[in-house]
């Protein structure tokens, strides 16, 4: 099935609007308010749609997520589409005026995105440099770096790694550290640090780690259009996350993901609009009250990436 064309539109008005909302709450020291200024808006935006959208990646499950919970119905139409949406990634970064945060939609034709549990993820990800499956989950970490140096013909010490900063990743940076590689910490948006492995003048040439399994579907579905690739494999902590992982049908809990089964397909679109400033820059008011927006747009379809700075009045 093909994406109609208005669909880009709509997906940029939607995380526009989710951005603008949570803006208000920049460095007021609120996580809680500023995702739910993004998810109403978000949620507002997407139901005007003319789609019949199903949110499969959301804010959680039903029970837990009042708005945009995984199974939501969204939109006025008929079109049948799967959307995974995080309407701020970032929620801390937002509340304390850090880098990188943005709100995040991706839509595609039925069953194309994984359905991930709300669990972590162990992640490996990398750009179009590295041969598709080459750097891996099997690996060790010095295997994969002495791929990765290998595909950008660089010594070690000329790689960047990124990782979130966790004290669970202790033993992962003080491996990456034995490499040689630098090693960017982060504190938070692990969805930013993947595309930024893929994106042309990215900063970061590998990014690893556990983050959230919504983030690495997400991740995936801007990684396809970039040519970058990912590897996932679901993390579960107790009994209740595997029986959450049962629900969405999952079977295996050992898998590694590739890309192209955590967001099939060959039409998909991603956009995130900037909240604060980072990769691209943050929401902007002018004196009259209009507003600037830019919002990353990619195309899988296209194999398009562009972005998008809008200003509203
Ligand atoms: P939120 O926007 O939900 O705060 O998530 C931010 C984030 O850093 C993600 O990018 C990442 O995948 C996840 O949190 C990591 O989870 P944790 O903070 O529990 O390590």
């Amino acid at each position: 099935m093909k994406l109609p064309p208005y669909l880009l539109f709509d997906a940029v008005t939607a995380t526009e609007k989710a951005a603008i909302a949570a803006y208000s709450w920049v460095g007021l020291g609120d996580n809680v308010a500023a995702d739910k200024a993004a998810v109403d808006a978000m949620r507002a935006a997407l139901m005007q749609l003319d789609i019949a959208g199903t949110v499969v990646i959301g804010e959680g499950e039903r029970d837990e997520a009042p708005m945009l919970f995984i199974g939501e119905e969204v939109g006025t139409g008929t079109l049948e589409i799967d959307i995974a949406l995080d309407p701020l990634e970032g929620t801390g970064i937002c509340a304390n005026q850090g880098d990188n945060s943005f709100a995040v939609l991706a839509m595609a034709p039925k069953g194309a995105f994984l359905y991930a549990p709300d669990t972590y993820m162990e992640k490996i990800v990398v750009g179009p440099a590295v041969p598709k499956g080459a750097v891996s989950l099997e690996n060790s970490v010095k295997e994969n770096v002495a791929i990765l140096a290998k595909a950008h013909g660089k010594q070690a010490s000329e790689l960047t790694v990124c990782v979130l900063e966790r004290e669970r990743h202790n033993q992962l940076i003080a491996d990456l550290r034995d490499c040689g590689v630098r090693v960017k910490l982060i504190g938070d948006g692990d969805i930013f640090a993947s595309i930024e492995t893929a994106r042309a003048n990215g900063t970061i040439d590998m990014y690893m780690g556990s983050g959230g399994a919504p983030e690495g579907v997400l991740a995936a579905s801007a990684l396809r259009a970039l040519d970058g690739d990912i590897q996932g494999k679901l993390i579960f902590r107790n009994d209740d996350e595997y029986a959450r992982a049962e629900k969405t049908g999952i079977r295996d809990f050992d898998k590694i993901y590739s890309m192209n089964e955590l967001a099939k397909g060959d039409e998909m679109i991603f956009c995130a609009s900037a909240v604060t400033n980072g990769t691209m820059p943050g929401i902007a008011y002018d004196a009259n009250g209009k507003v600037t927006v830019h919002t990353m747009v990619i195309d899988l379809a296209s194999k398009s990436q562009r972005i998008i700075c809008n200003s509203i009045v």
